[in-house]
């Protein structure tokens, strides 16, 4: 198993995740538990891509999302669904991106240092389409996500999902 991620200077956003999602794929299977999967994948994201200030997991623990992997500063342990970004994402089963932290209502500042921000839910269709958790991807610059963060983090979530399913 490969403990390396490599990603070549100079790629454009989608090259960079286009080499990424096969290596993080290399990295996660054969292992079979999920804690250590999650991680891999926050360590990944975080340190391959730009301006990624916080990445990390919320497991949905009945009405409340509760922290799990992540990479970057501490954070809120517990959010009340539909609270923040995050519980938005839930309530309304899709990806949510957000421009500017500051102009999504009942955004939940965990850092002052958050400007933008992708939230990706995962979802485990076998059980009548249950979000189970969701990615949250922080940025300490505006703007940083969009479509092409939107197509790959939901691929990297249904591979999410397929593990978390398994467990
Ligand atoms: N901003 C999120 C809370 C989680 S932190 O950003 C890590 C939200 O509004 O749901």
């Amino acid at each position: 198993m490969s403990e390396t991620i490599t990603i070549d200077t100079g790629l454009t956003k989608e090259e960079k995740y286009k080499s990424l999602l096969p290596q993080i794929i290399e990295l996660v299977k054969d292992e079979s538990d999920i804690i250590t999967n999650l991680g891999q994948i926050c360590a990944a994201l975080k340190y391959s891509m730009d301006g990624f200030f916080w990445v990390g997991f919320y497991f949905r623990r009945g009405d409340e999302l509760v922290l799990g992997p992540f990479q970057g500063p501490v954070a809120c342990s517990r959010i009340k669904i539909p609270q923040g970004v995050c519980g938005a994402a839930v309530q309304r089963r899709e990806t949510i991106i957000v421009e500017d932290v500051d102009k999504f209502p009942g955004h939940i500042a965990c850092s002052s240092l958050s400007r933008s921000e992708i939230v990706v839910p995962i979802i485990i269709h076998q059980q009548t389409d249950i979000v189970i958790a969701v990615l949250d991807v922080d940025s300490d610059s505006y703007s940083n996500f969009d479509e092409i963060d939107k197509k790959y983090l939901e691929q990297l979530c249904v591979l999410a999902a397929e593990m978390m399913g398994r467990v």
